[in-house]
C-alpha cells in the first residue's frame, strides 16, 4: 500500500472556526478520502496551535492560566470538524506532552548536529503579535506614524534588545534552492515556488527563535549561561507537530511511522504560511539532519462577498456548520446534505491555488444547476425508472444489448481517467468539472434512450434491458466518483443501490461500467437535493446573515434572485422626462475604504457645489483617470446612503457587475447641461 500523508495547519485556538478554515480542512478530508478509496495507507492531521505570546496576554486578560484557557477553546476546533463529518486519523495538540517532547528533541538534534546553527544574540524589532511574526520595516505599512501589519492591519510591537536565541537561516538559502531545484514538486502551484525561489535568491536573514518576555511555550532544553529562562519561537514548536504526531511516546524522532509515512507528507496550507512552511521548516529540518516532507500545497484565500474575512466584519465570519444546517434545510438528510453542497461549492468554485469569493448568489447558483439540476436529477429519474419500468413490470436490467455501443462507457472512461489524474494533482475544481461532464452525459443517456417509449413497445424488450443495465452501471460509477467530495450523497446512493450503505466505497477501475455489480432493485428513494426556490434562498440569506449583523455592510442586501432577462415594459415620452439626465465633469475620485467595489466622486453638476456620488465602478476605473471625464448623471434620484456616504446621484454606465463603460459624450458641454 503506498504510503499519503497529508496535514491542515494547525489552527490557532483563540479564534472559531470560519469558512476559511474549514476551507483547508474539507480539502484535505476530501484528499484523503479519494486515497482511502484508492487503497492507500492514509493518514490525515489536524490540531490546534496553542502557545505564544497571543494565547498568554488573552489568559491574563480573562483570568485564567494559558493551560486553562486552551483547554476551554481548543475543542471548538475538534468539535466542528467532528460534526461537519471530517475523519483525521488524528487531532494534534501543541500542548501534548508528546509533542513538547520532540520539539525539545529536535532543538536538541540541531544543537547536536550543527552546533554553530543555533546562537544566543540580542532581537531589536517589530514583531506581530496576531501573525507571531517578526517584521522588517519594508514588510509593514505606516498608518500615520505607526507601523502596522499588511495582514491583521493592526500596529506591531518593537522588541526591544531582547535576549534570544537565533537560528541560522542565511546557511540555508542555498541548500533550499538545491532541493527545489532537484524537487520542483516541493512547493506547488508553481506560482507559489517562484515566489519562494526569488525570496530565497534575495537571501536569507538569521532568525530568532526564542523569546524571554512570556513564558507559555517549550522550554529551550539548555540552559541560558545568564540564567535567563527562554521558550522556544511558537512557530518552530507548531511546524514541529506534522513530524511529533509520527513519534513515539518518549518523544524521539525515529520508529516505524516516521520511516514509513515522513517521507510522503504534504502539508496543505493556505498562501498566508507559505513562508514558514517553505523556507523555516525545511531549514530546521536540514539543520537536524532529517529528511524533508515530500511537499508543500499552497491554497488562495476566500473572501466572503467581496470583503476580506476578518472580525471587524462579523457578516464576513461564515460558520461552517450555520451554513451546512441552513443549506440542508429542504433535504431530507438536513445537515449531511447541507455539508456535501458546500463541500462541492468549495471545491467546485475556487481552483486550488487562486483566490476565490464566496457569494450567495454563487452558492445557490450551483447548488441548483449542478447539484439539484444535474447530479439530483440524474439520481431521482434514473431510480424511478430502473425501479418502474424495470424490476416492478417484471424485466430484470441486462447487459446483453451490449452497453459499448451506447458511447457513454467511452465517456465514463475518460472520466475515471481525468477525475483520477486531476484528483492525484490537487486539481479538485477540474476534476469535479470532468465528473461531471459524465453526470450530464448520464442525463442526455436518459432523454436519448427514451427507456418510457421502449417499454411500451414489446419488441424493444432487449433494448430497454440494455438501457437499464446501463443507466444502473452509471449509477454505480457516480457514486464512487463522487464519493471523495460528497459522502453524505455517494453513501445514501450505495445504500439505495446495494441495501449495503455502510460497505466501503472504492474508486472506480479504469474501465468503470465493465466492473461488475449485483443487479437489484434499488430501494425506494428521496429527492436529496430539492431546488432552493427564491423564498428558501431568501430565507438561508437572512438566516446566514441577520440584519443587526449585516447593518451598514455591503451584505445589507439578500441576493438578487436570478430570473431569466425580462425585456423592460415599454415607457411614454412623460416617463422618460420624469428622468433627469446631466453632463457631469468628474473633478475628484478616489476609493471607499474596505469597499473594492466603490469609489467615491466629486461631480459637477454647474450648480453651486459638486455633488458626491458613490458608484460601483472601482473594478473598472482607476480614479486618477476618472478626474476631467464627462459623465452622464442621474440627476433627480432621492439621495440614498452607501458605505458610510451619501450619494447624490448616479452615473450611468453600461454593463452589469462587470461595468464596460461609462456613458459619455463627445464633445466638451458645460457642466450640468440636460441629456435629452
Ligand atoms: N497557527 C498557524 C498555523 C501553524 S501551522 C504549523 C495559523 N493558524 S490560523 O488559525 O491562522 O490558520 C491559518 C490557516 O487557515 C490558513 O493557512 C488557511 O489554511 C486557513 N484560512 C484562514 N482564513 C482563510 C481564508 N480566508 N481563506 C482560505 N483559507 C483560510 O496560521
Amino acid at each position: 500500500m503506498t504510503p499519503f500523508y497529508i496535514t491542515t495547519p494547525i489552527y490557532y485556538v483563540n479564534d472559531v472556526p470560519h469558512l476559511g478554515h474549514a476551507y483547508t480542512t474539507i480539502v484535505a478530508d476530501m484528499l484523503a478520502r479519494f486515497h482511502r478509496m484508492r487503497g492507500d495507507d492514509t493518514r490525515f492531521l489536524t490540531g490546534t496551535d496553542e502557545h505564544g505570546q497571543k494565547v498568554e496576554e488573552t489568559a491574563n486578560k480573562r483570568g485564567l492560566t494559558p493551560q486553562q484557557l486552551v483547554d476551554q477553546v481548543a475543542p471548538r476546533f475538534e468539535e466542528a470538524w467532528q460534526q461537519l463529518g471530517i475523519s483525521p486519523h488524528g487531532f494534534i495538540r501543541t500542548t501534548d506532552d508528546k509533542h513538547k517532547k520532540v520539539v525539545a528533541t529536535l532543538w536538541r538534534q540541531i544543537r547536536k548536529q550543527n552546533p554553530e546553527d543555533l546562537y544566543l544574540a540580542s532581537y531589536q524589532g517589530w514583531y506581530c503579535v496576531g501573525c507571531e511574526a517578526f517584521y522588517t520595516e519594508s514588510q509593514l505599512a505606516k498608518d500615520g506614524d505607526q507601523w502596522v501589519c499588511t495582514v491583521h492591519k493592526k500596529p506591531v510591537n518593537w522588541i526591544d534588545k531582547e535576549r534570544s536565541w537565533f537560528f541560522k537561516l542565511s546557511k540555508y538559502a542555498e541548500p533550499l534552492l538545491a532541493h527545489i531545484a532537484k524537487h520542483p514538486e516541493f512547493i506547488r502551484p508553481e506560482q507559489y515556488r517562484s515566489e519562494i525561489v526569488s525570496f530565497l535568491k534575495g537571501g536569507l536573514r538569521d532568525l530568532s527563535v526564542s523569546r524571554t518576555s512570556f513564558q507559555w511555550g517549550i522550554p529551550v532544553p539548555e540552559a541560558d549561561p545568564e540564567g535567563l529562562p527562554h521558550v522556544i519561537y511558537v512557530w518552530m514548536d507548531a511546524l514541529t507537530n506534522y513530524l511529533s504526531d509520527l513519534c513515539p511516546p518518549d518523544g524521539s524522532i525515529g520508529g516505524p511511522d516516521v520511516a514509513k509515512y515522513w517521507p510522503h507528507a504534504i502539508h496543505l496550507i493556505g498562501k498566508d504560511i507559505l513562508r514558514f512552511h517553505a523556507v523555516y521548516w525545511p531549514a530546521f529540518l536540514l539543520s537536524a539532519g532529517l529528511p524533508l516532507p515530500k511537499g508543500i500545497f499552497a491554497h488562495g484565500w476566500w473572501s466572503v462577498r467581496g470583503e476580506k474575512i476578518s472580525k471587524s466584519l462579523p457578516a464576513t465570519r461564515i460558520d461552517p456548520l450555520k451554513l451546512a444546517d441552513a443549506l440542508g434545510t429542504g433535504s431530507p438528510l438536513g445537515r449531511q446534505i447541507g455539508i456535501d453542497a458546500m463541500r462541492y461549492y468549495l471545491m467546485r468554485e475556487m481552483p486550488l491555488g487562486n483566490d476565490g469569493d464566496f457569494t450567495f448568489e454563487s452558492l445557490f447558483g450551483r447548488f441548483n444547476a449542478e447539484l439539484a439540476n444535474d447530479l439530483g436529477n440524474l439520481i431521482n429519474r434514473s431510480l424511478t425508472v430502473i425501479s418502474s419500468l424495470g424490476f416492478d413490470a417484471g424485466i430484470t436490467p441486462k447487459p446483453s444489448g451490449g452497453i459499448e455501443t451506447s458511447g457513454i462507457a467511452e465517456v465514463a472512461r475518460k472520466t475515471v481517467a481525468d477525475a483520477t489524474t486531476a484528483f492525484e494533482q490537487f486539481q479538485l475544481s477540474r476534476g469535479l468539472e470532468s465528473i461531471w461532464t459524465l453526470i450530464r452525459e448520464g442525463n442526455r443517456f436518459v432523454d436519448a434512450s427514451a427507456p418510457w417509449k421502449l417499454a411500451k413497445d414489446p419488441s424493444k424488450r432487449a433494448e430497454l434491458e440494455t438501457t437499464l443495465y446501463t443507466l444502473l452501471a452509471i449509477l454505480h460509477v457516480i457514486d464512487k466518483l463522487i464519493a471523495p467530495v460528497l459522502p453524505s450523497t455517494a453513501r445514501t446512493l450505495h445504500g439505495w443501490l446495494t441495501g449495503r450503505a455502510d460497505e466501503a466505497i472504492t474508486w472506480p477501475a479504469a474501465d468503470p461500467l465493465a466492473e461488475p455489480f449485483e443487479v437489484r432493485k434499488p430501494d425506494p428513494h428521496t429527492p436529496l437535493f430539492p431546488r432552493l426556490d427564491d423564498k428558501m434562498q431568501a430565507a438561508i440569506f437572512t438566516q446566514m446573515v441577520p440584519p443587526d449583523v449585516a447593518a451598514g455592510t455591503a451584505e445589507a442586501k439578500p441576493p438578487e434572485a436570478k430570473a431569466a432577462p425580462v425585456k423592460p415594459a415599454e415607457i411614454t415620452f412623460d416617463d422618460f422626462a420624469k428622468l433627469e439626465l446631466r453632463v457631469g465633469k468628474v473633478l475628484a475620485a478616489v476609493a471607499v475604504p474596505k469597499k473594492d467595489k466603490l469609489l467615491h466622486l466629486q461631480v459637477d453638476l454647474g450648480e453651486t457645489k459638486p455633488r458626491s456620488i458613490v458608484a460601483g465602478i472601482a473594478q473598472a476605473y482607476k480614479p486618477e483617470l476618472l478626474v476631467g471625464k464627462q459623465v452622464i448623471v442621474v440627476a433627480n434620484l432621492a439621495p440614498r446612503k452607501m458605505a458610510g456616504l451619501v450619494s447624490e446621484g448616479m452615473i450611468l454606465a453600461a454593463g452589469d457587475e462587470a461595468i464596460l463603460g461609462l456613458s459619455a459624450v463627445d464633445s466638451d458641454v458645460p457642466p450640468g447641461t440636460r441629456v435629452r
